[in-house]
């Protein structure tokens, strides 16, 4: 169990648990994209530790670019989208990956989908390391899912709460 501000949160998925699956997305990612182009558009601040680990994972020509979007305050979505940091790559002709660090309603890659694609890309497809199919109200598929979680807060790898909590390596789920 750990302490962040007022709340405290329990182990939920382990830094090893999170590596083996990291690993076995990388993998899928190596077969997929074999032979082709491709760009990881990283969605900011979130999903830079996944993206990180995950790009060591594959085996393949690739690039990475970033974007900066945010929806939550807290532990709450707000359901307005602002985005701080654009995109800087051309990404016409390209297979784009675009990784997110968690799926909640999908506001957030709903939107960032909508936008790669009007940019003519070869490609666009969703992965992220954790999906909350009880939460997600989108229509974009989410092909490549390392979690499917119940509709919890979670924080670490990356994730925050109220921007602490991103530096831990195991994710922990709120208690209370
Ligand atoms: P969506 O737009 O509702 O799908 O929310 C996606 C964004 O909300 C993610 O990129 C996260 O930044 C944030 N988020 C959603 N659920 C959580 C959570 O459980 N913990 C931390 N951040 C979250």
């Amino acid at each position: 169990m750990i302490r962040i501000d007022d709340k405290h949160f329990e182990t939920f998925i382990t830094h090893d648990e999170i590596l083996k699956e990291v690993n076995a997305l990388g993998a899928t990612l190596t077969q997929d994209y074999s032979g082709k182009e491709v760009v990881f558009v990283v969605v900011l601040n979130g999903a830079f530790m996944f993206a990180s680990d995950l790009m060591k994972s594959t085996d393949l020509p690739c690039d990475i670019t970033f974007v900066k979007v945010s929806s939550y305050e807290g532990m709450e979505t707000t359901n307005k989208i602002t985005e701080s940091i654009g995109l800087s790559m051309d990404i016409s002709g390209k297979h784009v990956v675009l990784i997110e660090d968690i799926v909640d309603t999908g506001n957030t890659v709903g939107y960032l989908k909508d936008l790669l694609e009007k940019l003519d890309p070869a490609s666009v497809e969703i992965c992220s390391l954790l999906f909350k199919p009880e939460a997600y109200k989108g229509s974009s598929e989410i092909k490549y899912v390392g979690f499917s979680i119940p509709d919890a807060f979670v924080v670490g790898y990356g994730l925050d709460y109220n921007g602490k909590g991103r530096n831990l390596n195991t994710i922990y789920q709120f208690k209370n």
